[in-house]
């Protein structure tokens, strides 16, 4: 069996040995020119002019292209067309690419673009540099959202008790480890080939055909795995894309634009940052009877992916959790900063956050254990169990997981224990907590579910597979052969899963939303199945058997009595003329939703887990460590369970990081972003994991009808460790006896959580 089973990332061993190549390791053509961005150095301004004879003078400068030598629309916009490939105009963040620098070298080419100021005029605008100061001026990328349910308003005049507060959660950089490459290819005819680095090459293909005022087909875009993608490929890419492209087609020469690290910060943007303000009401159990919320997020100058991360952080705002009454306003504050984007979760992690945080004080508060409080609001299995947007829960799985998690971690004889040693322990304080996740798998667009597939068998057995997906480390590739294999009954060395390109399978949609596996999986299945149909059909006609007593198993092929090897029933069937390669497609079924009113049946299915993290904090230094987590999580019936928990792993670490140490900081005047480098930008290390980690499967059927009954495993994980921030923060309360609200914002820095400490002394009686 090739599915189920622990193999290796299909790269693994060329990983390891530094022989999987990235864009930047393939050999270079000769006459290749590097690219160079010129970035706006204010936030916000009128682009009075660009120095070009200037710049061209400058030693060793081939050319320099500027927003008017693009010859279609200065445009790469994902869904909105609200963003200049090149600024035009006016500039509208600190950062925003001016004009680009094209040199035989690229140690050249960037020297001369770093010196950008010294070439433009720009007269300066006032910028709107936070979220909050956007919204008070109603500046917005998109119109405002509503998700409205019962009565909330009346809901919360008669509740036994409410609560009102606010809460800030922070951005986060997608510290992809290869940074965003293109690397464009003029061919022949007005045709170009691109090497990009994306988890979208069909939106690239078309945003630089927009860009060159050309025909889809004259681009062909081809990725073959990116070093990290995390959201930040998916849309923000095309910028990169279209500048080499544009290059390349006016030079006639293959032209590279890889970025330095620290513009791949200045320019691109990530995890929108969230103010939560909140108004709820509970009963003496620390049920919700009604909640309130205006979501307000950082978009930043354009519209981007904004709209639908937003619409995925309110239809997450539930989590796990049944709420008859909401009233939940969600609104993209436009800011002069880099325009936010994708980042594993999609805005699901800042709308489940916000709930988690405010059942924590609601505990607080009746002084019950949270535990009990999140287990008074979970969603049920026959009833209280329809989501605000009209989706009915029908696979929830949580009760018997949150127990079997509360059982296996021992979490109320070790809450008695911490309570012991805080007792005893005046500086240094313990804390705990266990959340759990609810995650909607599907693309909130009904239409981006879809993908296909081409399947190859070669004459010699051997087999070749190219889908619409992009690898980007989660090892999508890898589950992919294994369901080719699987299908076929073979063994996953005869399948090798190629390139993603344009031109293989046309009109994919982005590698996002988790759903690569389950729809590239199942649309190279149904590839297979046909091979294998076809196959059968011909031994079956060949030694007069019913097709379907024919058996693919073992890399054999059971014919009646006798057994062939795979390759030999192979080329009887070439002999024979029958068609050994097939195209698969997949749609998703049973998905609607209604923009407008935020009401329908968004997603095929929902993944659960939840997580327990014990927590040590220095109340002196603000320091503190993670002493053990342990987590279980659904992926269904597991394709790899060595991929799904590699997957666990790194998305608890990564949102670990976005909780608790990555910081993200503008000034406050200029509006430059002081943390672009890993210098002051701090993402987890090896050395940041618990010492103590017990991660497990929890043992399940999808009861959708998925690829192998697995369940999607890319997001969800990312909000594991909101069990590590509520665990800080119920350390940080002890010092108070439990009666007062730690105000800890998110990142949970040692800076922050003395703060929140302090203001917990303070208002301690
Ligand atoms: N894992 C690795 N190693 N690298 C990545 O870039 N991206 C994440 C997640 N896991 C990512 C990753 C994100 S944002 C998504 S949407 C999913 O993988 C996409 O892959 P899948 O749908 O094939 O699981
Ligand atoms: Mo993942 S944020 O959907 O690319």
């Amino acid at each position: 069996m090739s599915a189920g089973r622990p193999l290796p990332h299909e790269s693994a061993h060329l990983h390891v040995q530094g022989q999987a190549p990235y864009i930047d390791d393939l050999p270079e053509l000769a006459g290749t020119l590097h690219a160079a961005l010129g970035l706006s150095p204010v936030a916000h301004g009128k682009l009075l002019s660009i120095d070009v004879a200037a710049l061209r003078a400058q030693p060793g400068v081939f050319a320099v292209l500027t927003a008017a030598e693009i010859p279609g629309v200065n445009d790469c916009g994902a869904i909105i067309h609200d963003e200049a490939i090149l600024a035009e105009g006016l500039v509208h963040y600190l950062g925003q690419p001016m004009f680009v620098v094209l040199s035989n070298d690229r140690d050249t080419a960037r020297r001369v673009a770093a010196r950008a100021r010294e070439f433009v005029s720009i007269e300066p605008l006032p910028a709107l540099l936070t979220p909050e100061q956007a919204h008070d001026a109603q500046r917005y990328v998109v119109p405002p959202m509503h998700l409205q349910r019962g009565e909330a308003e009346s809901a919360l005049k008669t509740a036994p008790h409410r609560l009102e507060d606010s809460f800030h959660l922070g951005g986060q950089e997608q510290f992809y480890l290869e940074g965003q490459i293109s690397y464009a290819i003029p061919k022949e005819n007005q045709s170009l080939f691109v090497h990009c680095s994306t988890q979208h090459p069909s939106e690239m293909q078309h945003a630089i055909a927009h860009a060159l005022g050309w025909q889809v087909h004259q681009v062909q875009v081809e990725c073959r795995r990116m070093g990290g993608g995390f959201g930040g490929k998916e849309s923000q890419s095309a910028l990169f894309a279209c500048v080499a492209s544009v290059a390349a087609h006016r030079f006639k020469r293959p032209v590279k634009l890889r970025l330095d690290r620290d513009d791949d910060f200045m320019i691109t943007g990530r995890r929108h940052c969230f103010v939560h303000r909140y108004r709820v009401g509970y009963d003496e159990q620390g049920r919700l009877l009604a909640a309130c919320v205006d979501m307000i997020s950082r978009a930043g100058f354009s519209a981007d992916l904004s709209a639908p991360v937003m619409t995925r952080a309110m239809c997450h705002f539930d989590n796990a959790y049944w709420l008859p009454h909401v009233d939940l306003h969600g609104y993209c504050a436009r800011t002069n900063t880099q325009s936010n984007t994708a980042f594993r979760g999609f805005g699901g992690p800042q709308g489940a956050l916000a709930v988690e945080v405010i059942l924590d004080s609601v505990a607080r508060r009746l002084g019950l254990d949270p535990l009990d409080v999140r287990l008074a609001n979970l969603y049920g299995q026959t009833e209280r169990n329809v989501t605000p947007y009209g989706q009915v829960v029908d696979d929830n799985i949580l009760p018997d997981l949150l127990a079997e998690l509360a059982r296996s971690s021992d979490y109320r004889a070790r809450r008695q224990a911490i309570a012991a040693f805080n007792q005893s322990s005046p500086v240094l304080k313990k804390g705990l907590a266990l959340t759990p996740v609810k995650f909607g798998i599907s693309f909130n667009v009904v239409h981006l579910n879809q993908a296909g597939a081409l399947v190859h068998v070669y004459n010699d057995g051997s087999i070749l597979v190219n889908h619409g997906g992009t690898e980007m480390g989660q090892g999508l590739n890898t589950k992919v052969a294994q369901m080719v294999a699987h299908t076929l009954g073979v063994a996953p060395e005869r399948v090798r899963v190629t390139a993603t390109d344009t031109s293989k399978v046309a009109n994919t949609s982005a590698t996002a939303a988790s759903t690569g596996s389950d729809l590239n999986g199942k649309a190279a299945a149904d590839a297979a199945r046909q091979i294998k149909e076809r196959l059968q059909a011909h031994l079956a006609h060949k030694h007069q058997l019913a097709p379907d007593s024919i058996l693919f198993e073992n890399d054999q092929v059971h014919v009646g009595a006798q057994t062939l090897p795979f390759e030999a029933a192979v080329m009887d069937a070439y002999l024979a003329r029958v068609q050994l390669w097939s195209d698969g497609f997949y749609a998703t079924p049973g998905l609607h939703w209604d923009r407008e009113t935020m009401q329908g049946h968004p997603f095929y299915y929902f993944a659960y887990g939840a997580a327990v993290s014990e927590v040590l904090v220095d109340t002196l230094t603000g320091e503190w460590k993670l002493l053990r987590a342990d987590v279980l999580h659904d992926v269904g019936q597991s394709i790899n369970p060595a991929i799904d928990m590699g997957q666990i792993e790194g998305g608890f670490i990564q949102g670990m990081g976005w909780l608790t140490s990555e910081e993200l900081y503008w000034h406050p005047t200029s509006g430059r972003l002081m943390t672009h480098a890993p210098s002051t930008y701090k993402i987890p290390t090896a050395s940041d994991c618990p010492a103590d980690f017990r991660v497990q499967l929890f043992d399940n059927l999808n009861r959708q009808d998925t690829v192998y009954r697995s369940k999607a495993v890319g997001e969800p994980p990312l909000l594991l460790p909101f069990s590590v921030f509520l665990a800080l923060r119920d350390a940080i309360s002890s010092v108070g006896q439990h009666r007062v609200d730690p105000p800890l914002r998110a990142p949970a820095t040692p800076e922050a959580i003395l703060d929140a400490l302090d203001a917990v002394k303070l208002a301690t009686p």
